[in-house]
């Protein structure tokens, strides 16, 4: 093992005390709505940490569960209500839903300003357009993490390995963008040849979803290796990458658990703090 470890966990408790810092000059405590449909074990897990993260930073956690039999509509009454609620600040609609319900429509029906995954389609327009908006959690806490290590991306071979609207594309919106400036490439499922393509990465980040498909023979010496899978299996959380054979030939490597996964909620709190800020203004 001779890469540097990237600690989420300790990025993340820096972004956390910045917003709780943030949060208590306000004079008011920002609203972050959370809507769980079903019985999702993973779903009900990741909403009770994104509430307590809510809750320790000094936000208001207002918390929402239908059934998995909810109707579109009882799910979509639900978000509208939020949207015009004025102690709402942030709405969030975890994923996936179960059953026929349609996301995209869900989520489209979230008022922008209240979007904090960064989901909606107006606010992935306005990340193509290169504008201010809400950001998506797990993206922006990479390019934090980055940021924190002060691990250039400027002029930078980035390969992304997933092209989800989760992850893979808003990411390679965010690597390319005017002030990251990295070279981008998204590869996927499709692409011819692998391990040619992030043999070439300076920074490359894993987000599909396959338990250690990224493995020495794809890595360049020295390169970043971002690891966004969470895989859940009898031994607990793993990533898409082989971290003990991988860590050996990294520059530098998130682990998992502790690596992108505390970064996600942490950017949520931020973008809570920030569609506060702005829609209160
Ligand atoms: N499910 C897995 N990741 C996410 C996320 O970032 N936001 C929401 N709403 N659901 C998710």
């Amino acid at each position: 093992m001779s890469a540097r470890v990237l600690d989420g966990k300790a990025v993340a408790a820096a972004v956390k005390s910045e917003v709780a810092e943030a949060v208590a000059g306000l004079g008011y405590s920002p609203g972050l709505a959370t809507v769980l449909v079903g019985d999702d074990p993973a779903s009900h897990a990741y909403v009770r940490g994104k509430r307590r993260d809510a809750e320790q930073v000094g936000m208001t956690s207002i918390h929402h569960e239908l059934p998995a039999t909810a109707s579109q509509g009882e799910v979509a009454g639900l978000v509208a209500d939020l949207n015009s609620d004025d102690d709402v600040d942030g709405v969030l609609v975890q994923l996936p839903l179960p059953g026929d319900l349609d996301s995209e429509a869900i989520v489209e029906g979230i008022d922008p300003r209240k979007d904090v995954d960064g989901l909606h389609p107006f606010n992935l327009g306005l990340l193509t357009l290169g504008r201010q908006g809400l950001r998506p959690c797990t993206p922006s806490g990479v390019l934090r993490i980055l940021d924190h290590y002060e691990i250039p991306t400027n002029g930078q071979t980035a390969v992304i390995v997933g092209r989800s609207f989760l992850v893979g594309r808003p990411l390679g919106l965010l690597l390319s963008a005017k002030g990251a400036d990295a070279t981008v490439t998204v590869a996927h499922s499709r692409t011819n040849d692998l391990a040619a393509v992030t043999s070439k990465a300076d920074i490359l980040v894993a987000a599909a979803g396959v338990i250690g498909m990224i493995t020495p023979e794809h890595v360049k010496p020295g390169a970043t290796v971002i690891d966004v899978g969470i895989n859940r299996t009898d031994q607990g959380l793993v990533g898409d990458v082989d971290y003990e054979a991988v860590a050996d030939i990294a520059g530098a490597i998130t682990p998992v658990p502790g690596g992108v996964g505390p970064m996600t909620r942490a950017m949520l709190l931020s973008n809570t703090l920030t569609a506060a800020e702005s829609r209160r203004r």
